[in-house]
């Protein structure tokens, strides 16, 4: 594969929303990319837009992360074609809306594959690779949620505390490793996800007023500054101050209310 720059970023959940923006992003500098999801046509048709707009080539591989074996597969189909992968944007993922008990628990677990186990499995797979060439770095979506207990979407927002802390974890022990890892955790911002979560009435979805553009836009200057951490939007990061100071009985009951729990 060859591009304007001699970067190769393999995006997770490129199909649409955030993900599908933060392919534009990097295709604007003129990377490779190479774009995974579930969707293919959805994958195929943002392959041609970003080759004939930014005239950089874009792989297409369909996959399910949340089949444990996906991952690997991903992994040893681009060693096959002598891909190597720079960067890697761990984006996919799902919520799902409703009290934990009432809900499908074969979903719940499905979720923890998708946000947990194949983003540490691509990590694992991706990051010795950069490290020994002390080049490249990982961006994780993970989400203001991850600051929060989330009464509602209780697995989900547990699964971004985990990506959070994991990102932070990282980024300390690559300290001089010349890799970098960044955090990317927007706040509601308006994407399929609410269709998916089931959650479209709730007041988390309706106040989702930050578009997919404008978070990848912050996601992607921060991984290119270096920073562990990025929150998009003022008022993101002010919840997320308030959410340090008020005590955690106030915080999981709002966090409730604004779930519709
Ligand atoms: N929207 C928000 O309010 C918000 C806020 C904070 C964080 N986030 C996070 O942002 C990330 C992107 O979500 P989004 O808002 O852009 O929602 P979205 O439009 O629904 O996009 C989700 C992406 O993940 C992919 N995906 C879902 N399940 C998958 C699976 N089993 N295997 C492979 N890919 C899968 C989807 O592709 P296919 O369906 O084609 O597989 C799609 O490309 C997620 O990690 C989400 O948790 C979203």
């Amino acid at each position: 594969m060859s591009g304007a720059n001699s970067e190769t970023v393999l995006v997770t959940g490129a199909s649409s929303g955030i993900g599908r923006e933060l392919a534009k992003c990097f295709a604007a500098e003129g990377s490779r990319l190479v774009l995974t999801a579930r969707h293919t046509e959805a994958l195929q048709s943002l392959a041609n837009e970003l080759r004939r707009t930014h005239q950089v080539e874009a792989l297409v591989l369909t996959g399910d992360l949340a089949r444990p074996e996906t991952p690997e597969r991903i992994f040893r189909e681009l060693q096959g074609r002598g891909i190597v992968v720079d960067v890697l944007v761990n984006n996919a993922g799902f919520g799902v809306w409703g009290k934990f008990a009432e809900l499908a628990l074969s979903r719940q677990l499905e979720m923890v594959q998708v946000n947990i186990t194949s983003l540490a499995q691509l990590t694992g797979l991706f990051l010795p690779g950069m490290a020994q060439r002390r080049r490249g770095g990982i961006l994780n979506v993970a989400s203001v949620a991850g600051f929060l207990p989330g009464p509602g979407m209780a697995v989900y927002y547990a699964t971004k505390a985990w990506v959070l802390s994991f990102t932070e974890a990282l980024a300390e022990e690559l300290t001089g490793a010349s890799v970098t890892v960044t955090a990317l955790c927007p706040g509601p911002t308006a994407t399929n996800f609410g269709n998916v979560a089931g959650a479209d009435k709730t007041r988390m979805v309706r106040l989702a007023r930050m578009s997919a553009a404008a978070v990848a836009v912050c996601g992607h200057r921060a991984f290119r500054k270096k920073q562990v951490l990025a929150v998009p939007g003022m008022r993101n990061r002010l919840l997320i101050f308030l959410a340090r100071l008020a005590p955690r009985s106030i915080i999981r009951k709002t966090a409730g209310k604004f779930n519709g729990i």
